[in-house]
C-alpha cells in the first residue's frame, strides 16, 4: 500500500497541535529516506534524487513536515556540499542577491520618479534645457574644456558621488554655460532613470510656497521630496528674493540632504562669501547661511567658470 493510500485514510484529528509541535522541536524538513525511517508519511511522491553535477553525489529532495505528515517537497534538491559545488553555489547566490539588489533600486527610482513627476511634473527640466547636452557643448577654450571634464565625469561616475554625497559648486560670471552643463548632467541622469530635480531656487521656493495652498498638505510633500529625490540642482542660487521664509525653507532643504549625505549641485553668479552676503536678509541673522554655504562648499568640488558672455556673440532663445 503507497503513503498517499495511508493518508487518505487517516483521520484528520489534532493537525493544529502536532503542527505546532513540529515547528518547536525544528524537525519539520525530512528527507525522504528520513522520513522512511521515522515513519513519517506523505501526501504526493517525492521528486526523483538529482545527482551533483560535479561529483555525481545522490542529492535528496526535502519536504516540509505539517500535522505529522510530509505535505510538500522542495523543487530543488539539496545542495552538494563538494568544493566545486561550493563554489557555484556561492557564485549563484551572489549573483541573485545582485540582481535582487538591482531590482529594488529600481523599484525605489521608479516609486521616487513618479512621485517627482506627480508633484512637481517631469523633473523640473524646462523645454529651453532639452538641448542643452553634453554633446552640444562647445569645448573650444581649455576653461570650456576642463569645466566640461568635470561635470561629464561626475555624471558618468554619479553612483560613486552620490554614494560619497558629493555635489558641484558651479560659480562663475553670467552666460558661461554653468546652466548648460549642470542641465547636461541633469538630462544625462534622467535619461538612466535616475531621480533628478533641476530648478531655480526661485521655482524651488515657489513650488513650495504654491503647495501651501493645496488641500492635502502637500507642502510637506514637496518638501520631502526636495529632500528624497538622488539629486537636487539649484540653479542660480543667490538670485531669489530673500526673506526669513525662503532662507530657513533653503537651509532646512540643504541641511537635510547634508545630513542624509545626498548630493546637491548649484549653479551661482558668486563665490561662497558673496552668496553668504546674497542670501541672507537685511539685517537678519546669517548663521544658518554661513552653515550651509560651509556644507555645500565642504561637499563639493568647486568650479568656476569666468569668461565672457556668449550671449553676446550668439542669439540665444531664453
Ligand atoms: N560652451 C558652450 N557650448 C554651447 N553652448 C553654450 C556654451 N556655453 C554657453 N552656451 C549656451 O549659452 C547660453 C547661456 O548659457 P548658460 O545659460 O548655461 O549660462 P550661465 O552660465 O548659466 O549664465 P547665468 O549666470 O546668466 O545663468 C545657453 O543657451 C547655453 O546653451
Ligand atoms: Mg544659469
Ligand atoms: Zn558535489
Amino acid at each position: 500500500m503507497s503513503r498517499l493510500t495511508q493518508i487518505n485514510e487517516a483521520q484528520p484529528t489534532g493537525e493544529i497541535s502536532s503542527h505546532r509541535e513540529d515547528l518547536r522541536g525544528r524537525n519539520n524538513v525530512v528527507t525522504p529516506k528520513q522520513a522512511a525511517e521515522r515513519g513519517i508519511p506523505w501526501t504526493r511522491e517525492p521528486p526523483e534524487d538529482k545527482k551533483c553535477k560535479f561529483c555525481g553525489r545522490t542529492l535528496e529532495h526535502e519536504g516540509l513536515v505539517f500535522a505529522g505528515r510530509v505535505i510538500t517537497w522542495r523543487a530543488d534538491p539539496r545542495r552538494c556540499t563538494c568544493e566545486r559545488a561550493q563554489a557555484y553555489w556561492a557564485r549563484h547566490d551572489k549573483l541573485e542577491a545582485e540582481r535582487k539588489e538591482t531590482e529594488a533600486e529600481e523599484q525605489r527610482r521608479a516609486a521616487l520618479q513618479q512621485r517627482v513627476d506627480r508633484l512637481l511634473g517631469r523633473s523640473g527640466i524646462k523645454k529651453r534645457f532639452q538641448r542643452r547636452t553634453f554633446p552640444n557643448f562647445i569645448t573650444d577654450t581649455p576653461g570650456r574644456k576642463k569645466n566640461y571634464e568635470i561635470a561629464k565625469e561626475y555624471a558618468d561616475n554619479f553612483i560613486d558621488h552620490r554614494e560619497k554625497g558629493e555635489g558641484l559648486y558651479i560659480e562663475g560670471t553670467n552666460g558661461t554655460g554653468k546652466t548648460h552643463l549642470a542641465a547636461a548632467i541633469a538630462l544625462q541622469l534622467i535619461s538612466q532613470g535616475i531621480p533628478v530635480i533641476c530648478k531655480t531656487s526661485n521655482d524651488l521656493l515657489l513650488d513650495i510656497r504654491k503647495s501651501f495652498d493645496d488641500e492635502g498638505g502637500s507642502e510637506a510633500q514637496v518638501l520631502g521630496i526636495y529632500k528624497a529625490v538622488d539629486l537636487l540642482i539649484i540653479d542660480d542660487l543667490g538670485k531669489e528674493r530673500c526673506s526669513e521664509w525662503s532662507m530657513s525653507t533653503l537651509y532646512s532643504i540643504l541641511n537635510d540632504r547634508y545630513e542624509d549625505m545626498k548630493p546637491t549641485i548649484v549653479t551661482t553668479n558668486y563665490n561662497t562669501d558673496d552668496l553668504v552676503e546674497e542670501l541672507t536678509p537685511k539685517g537678519a541673522d546669517n548663521t544658518k547661511i554661513v552653515a550651509i554655504v560651509s556644507r555645500l562648499k565642504e561637499t563639493s568640488t568647486v568650479m568656476s567658470m569666468v569668461w565672457e558672455d556668449i550671449r553676446g556673440r550668439e542669439e540665444t532663445q531664453e
